[in-house]
Order: C-alpha cells, then sequence, then structure tokens
C-alpha cells in the first residue's frame, strides 16, 4: 500500500519510452520542466485535456479577473519552451484511461501512449452545486481562464453577483466584484468565511473586511434552488424561503479531486490518489503530484492533500526526480499559500486541521490589518498567517518546522525578532 516509506527505483523501461504526464496545467508543467533540470534525455509527453498551453490559475480570481494582468501573465511557459526542450504538448487531449500493467495511457480520441513512468497532475474540478435551478445560464463556476472571462464580463457597474460559498473563491471572486462597482450579496453555510481553514478568530477579519467593502454577508444559510426566466437565472432560493435576486451566480463551494483515471485503473484512492513521502502512488511506475495528491507527510507524520499554487509549484520538482530514481527524493515542504482581497494581502504557512489548534496568538495590529496571527498547539506554532506584512515567512516556516514551544507573550510582541523565539 502506498502511504507507508519506500525506496525509489529507476526509470525501468530506458530512456526508449517517455514519461508521460497527464494534467497539463501548473504541476504538469513544472514537472516537465524538472524532468529536464534533473537530466532526463528521453522522451516526454504532456497531455493535457485543456485547449490553452499550461498556466496558472491564481490570476484568473485576482489580476486577470480585474483586468489588471494581461493574458500572456498567466501562462506557465512561453509557447516556444515546450519545443526548445523537446517537451511534445498535446493539448486538448483527454486521458481516458491507464493500463498499469501494459504501460500504457490510451486517449478518448483511441490513441495509445506507451510510458516508461507516468506522473498524473490531473488537479480537481469544482464541487457543483446541487440544487434544481443551478444547470441554467448565468450559473458560472471559476477553474479554467474562459470561466474567468465569463465572470469578468458580468461584472458591470449595478449588476447583482451572488456569491455561493465563503471560501477562497467566493471571497476573491467578492473583492473582485465590489472593486468592478457590483453588487454583492455572499451565501455561505457556515457561521463565518474560512471557517473550517482559518477559524473563528481569524474568520473574523475576513468577515469585516467584506463587510467594510459592502459586501452583503449571509451566514448560516442553506441554498435550496435557484430560480430563473427562460433559462438564465435571477435569483437563490434559501431555505427561509428568502429569496435573493442575481443577474449572476458565481458558486465557490470546493473542488473534488480529478481521481477517476487513477480509481479505475485500481490505484490507492482516498480523499485524492494516495502516495509515500516520493510522491509515488500504488503502483511503482506512476506518481501523482498537485491538488490530486493525498501525500504523506513525512513533517506531519500522515497523508495530507494541498489544494494551493505552491504545492503544485514544488510537488512535481520531487516527483520528477524520485521518478528518476533519485531515492532522496522527499516532499516535506510545509505548506504555503497566499491571497489578495482589495488592499489585503496575506501568506499561510503551515498546517492546521479544522479544529486543531487550542491557542491564536495575534503580533501587530488586528483592527489595523496589519498583523501575524499564529495557531498553536500545546504552545507549539502549527502555522502563521501574516497579514500586510511582509517577509517574513522564512522565520515562521522555521518556527513550525522546529516543533519547539514557544513563549506567546514573546510570540505576541512585535518587538521580539521571529528568529530569537
Ligand atoms: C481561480 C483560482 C484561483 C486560485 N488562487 C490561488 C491562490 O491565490 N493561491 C494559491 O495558493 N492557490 C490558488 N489556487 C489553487 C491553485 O491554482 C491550484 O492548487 C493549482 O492550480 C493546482 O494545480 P494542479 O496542476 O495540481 O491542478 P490543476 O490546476 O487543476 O490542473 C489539472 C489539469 O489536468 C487536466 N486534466 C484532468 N484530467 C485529465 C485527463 N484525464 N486528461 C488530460 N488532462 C486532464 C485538467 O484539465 C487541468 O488542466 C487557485 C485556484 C483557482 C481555480
Ligand atoms: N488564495 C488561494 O489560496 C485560493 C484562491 C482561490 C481558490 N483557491 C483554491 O480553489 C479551490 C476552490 O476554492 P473554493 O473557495 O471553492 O473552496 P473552499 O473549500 O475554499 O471554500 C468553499 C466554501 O463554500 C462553503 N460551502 C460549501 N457548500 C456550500 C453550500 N451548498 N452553500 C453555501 N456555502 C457552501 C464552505 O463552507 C466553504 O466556506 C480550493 O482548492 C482553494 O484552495 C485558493
Amino acid at each position: 500500500m502506498a502511504g507507508t516509506d519506500s525506496g525509489t527505483t529507476g526509470t525501468g523501461g530506458g530512456q526508449d519510452r517517455p514519461i508521460v504526464i497527464v494534467g497539463a496545467s501548473l504541476g504538469g508543467a513544472k514537472a516537465a520542466e524538472a524532468l529536464r533540470g534533473a537530466g532526463w534525455e528521453g522522451g516526454i509527453v504532456l497531455i493535457g485535456e485543456e485547449h490553452e498551453r499550461p498556466y496558472e490559475r491564481p490570476p484568473l480570481s485576482k489580476g486577470y479577473l480585474l483586468g489588471k494582468d494581461a493574458r500572456e501573465k498567466i501562462y506557465v511557459h512561453p509557447p516556444q519552451w515546450y519545443a526548445e526542450h523537446d517537451v511534445t504538448l498535446r493539448l486538448g487531449t483527454a486521458v481516458a484511461s491507464i493500463d498499469p500493467a501494459g504501460h500504457t495511457v490510451t486517449l478518448a480520441d483511441d490513441g495509445r501512449v506507451e510510458y516508461a513512468k507516468l506522473l498524473l497532475t490531473t488537479g480537481s474540478v469544482p464541487r457543483r452545486l446541487p440544487v434544481p435551478g443551478a444547470d441554467q445560464d448565468g450559473v458560472l463556476y471559476l477553474r479554467r481562464v474562459d470561466d474567468s472571462d465569463r465572470i469578468k464580463a458580468a461584472l458591470r457597474p449595478g449588476a447583482r453577483i451572488v456569491v455561493i460559498g465563503a471560501g477562497w473563491i467566493g471571497l476573491e471572486v467578492a473583492a473582485a466584484a465590489r472593486t468592478a462597482g457590483a453588487e454583492v450579496t455572499v451565501l455561505e453555510s457556515l457561521e463565518l468565511p474560512l471557517l473550517r481553514v482559518l477559524g473563528r478568530e481569524v474568520a473574523e477579519v475576513f468577515a469585516d473586511l467584506h463587510r467594510e467593502h459592502g459586501v452583503d454577508l449571509r451566514f448560516g444559510v442553506q441554498v435550496t434552488e435557484l430560480t430563473g426566466d427562460g433559462g438564465t437565472v435571477t435569483g437563490v432560493v434559501l431555505a427561509d424561503g428568502t429569496t435573493v435576486a442575481a443577474d449572476a451566480v458565481v458558486v465557490g463551494i470546493g473542488i473534488v479531486p480529478a481521481t477517476g483515471l487513477a480509481e479505475a485503473a485500481g490505484l490507492e484512492v482516498d480523499n485524492g490518489i494516495k502516495t509515500d513521502r516520493h510522491l509515488r502512488t500504488s503502483d511503482p511506475d506512476v506518481y501523482a503530484a498537485g491538488d490530486v495528491a493525498n501525500a504523506y507527510h513525512p513533517l506531519f507524520g500522515k497523508h495530507i492533500r494541498v489544494e494551493h499554487w505552491a504545492n503544485a509549484l514544488n510537488q512535481p520538482q520531487t516527483a520528477a526526480r524520485a521518478l528518476l530514481g533519485q531515492a532522496d527524493a522527499v516532499h516535506d515542504r510545509i505548506p504555503y499559500f497566499f491571497s489578495d482581497q482589495y488592499d489585503l494581502g496575506m501568506e499561510y504557512v503551515g498546517y492546521v486541521e479544522p479544529g486543531g489548534y487550542d491557542q491564536v496568538v495575534f503580533r501587530g495590529d488586528r483592527a489595523g490589518r496589519e498583523f501575524i496571527a499564529f495557531w498553536l498547539s500545546g504552545g507549539r506554532v502549527l502555522a502563521g498567517m501574516n497579514v500586510n506584512v511582509w517577509d517574513v515567512t522564512d522565520p515562521i516556516r522555521e518556527l513550525v518546522r522546529s516543533g519547539r514551544a514557544v513563549d506567546t507573550k514573546a510570540l505576541a510582541d512585535p518587538n521580539v525578532p521571529l528568529g530569537d523565539l
């Protein structure tokens, strides 16, 4: 079974068969780059069902959505990079199945590609809203660049935008929509935004931020139906009978890891594709990285699946080295992510499960939104989030990695350097 530690092996099939990467987004493109960087001279085939060459998603809910970042800025590599690095990029091509015994993937058009080793970077897809009326025009999700284009077109001054879900997508879209002059209502089933990831103390900071920017936040609500007129959405009905009128509805209620291929191929799947610390799946010639991987993390002593940009940037480097047989290739990075909403910029380093902390310590000006929040358990820092305070992620990461107990008074005191704790 994957998930316990195990050694790595060489590419087995030598360099006559290519390394195949399924999923041509940030994870897949970074894996191709890392394979060349690690000295692999054989073939690399990068297969993606989207028609765009690999691009990054963070701008789709921020600068690109706001019209500030040009489209050229979203791509991982310039177009010529793939040919220059002898990477065969097959876009608009879905992989339909994997035959682990035959070391072959079958494409949706029935073509076949043999592999020496296979890397799955299939990412994730948005959870769909399971209520009547949710399939109408004007009900929008945000994952791909054309989704962002559709939402951008809806964010007109005065337009009534209803956002379902106060997670990262919901809040970043709400901020972009208010910035564009739209009227925004956010509907969240829990009592606060980002509650599962940040906990009550810090979630309140985000609730205040959006309220101050004129967002109508409604917590603890249940969406039962979407109304429409001629197939276009007109409103959102809540369990208490209220209807919120909408010109467009943006749904951001989480994602589901794209594990279908792996499951059908008999790989071990549990909240993502399970891997060991080398990102190797239950099949020794198949690896997984990015949003789809539920990877054993040696520092935390358990499997974790991380749905953030930095993970899709870094895990492929470990996977590439591991599948080339480098036994010291282990993914033990501490999760990191960032967000920008209005004039609030933040970074988060660490890992806390919902309810997995017993204390939150603030350093700095919480009301003025210039602070660092630390989540602790038993006096040890599990994670830290800097809000409009910069260049502190390295010492926070070090505090988390060390696992040492800290003096919480000193932790709260901005005059004590983080490195001295
Ligand atoms: C709008 C938005 C904003 C975000 N902002 C941030 C942020 O600010 N900070 C942050 O840390 N994270 C952010 N994230 C999360 C981050 O973008 C993801 O964690 C990252 O994209 C994961 O990369 P990935 O390569 O693992 O998967 P994905 O980006 O999901 O890519 C997987 C690719 O595989 C393809 N694929 C799937 N199945 C197949 C198949 N069978 N055959 C061929 N191709 C297939 C998909 O079409 C897709 O192109 C954001 C995400 C979104 C959607
Ligand atoms: N800055 C960032 O790091 C960033 C930005 C955008 C997206 N992302 C990633 O994109 C993915 C999708 O983001 P997301 O915001 O959709 O997911 P999320 O998991 O961050 O938040 C989903 C929110 O929707 C709520 N919810 C669930 N079902 C609901 C329902 N029926 N009605 C109302 N509320 C409901 C949840 O309680 C939660 O608050 C995640 O992997 C996220 O990490 C990250």
